[in-house]
């Protein structure tokens, strides 16, 4: 029971720490604190196929409001306080399929979530130039 109980609580916490603006959809806080970052917009229902370099920095936008999604264009810096870009550097050329709903629990690879109800009933905010 309480290897069971560990390995929940552990699992919690690494997503907490991970994706802060989880708890808004699995608890309704009765006060906003201002230290969360904001909360990522999903900048699509699907994840993105890319081709990377081996070797090669990218920064894996975490906001949703890039206009050069999966990847950042610093919009975070104006419209989404908090949030800051995934940088990784894969390991050889590939191909692979990052996430577009913001919300993979394996940045910045997708991993199904964009699958559950949360994102599938969820609203595109319309993309302004602003
Ligand atoms: S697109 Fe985000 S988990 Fe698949």
């Amino acid at each position: 029971m309480s290897i069971i109980m560990s390995e929940t609580i552990s699992i919690w916490v690494t997503t907490t720490l991970r994706q802060p603006w989880i708890l808004s959809k699995i608890a309704a806080p009765k006060a906003q604190l201002s230290t969360l970052p904001s909360e990522p917009v999903i900048a699509s229902k699907k994840p993105l196929k890319v081709d990377l370099v081996g070797g090669k920095r990218y920064s894996w936008c975490t906001c949703g409001h890039s206009k050069k999604q999966p990847f950042c264009d610093g919009a975070h810096k104006t419209k989404a306080e908090g949030l800051v870009p995934l940088r990784f550097v894969p390991e050889q050329d590939s191909t692979a399929w990052l996430c577009g709903c913001k919300y993979t629990n394996n940045p910045p690879y997708c991993d199904g979530t964009h699958k559950q109800d949360f994102i599938k009933s969820a609203q595109i905010p319309e993309q302004t130039n602003s």
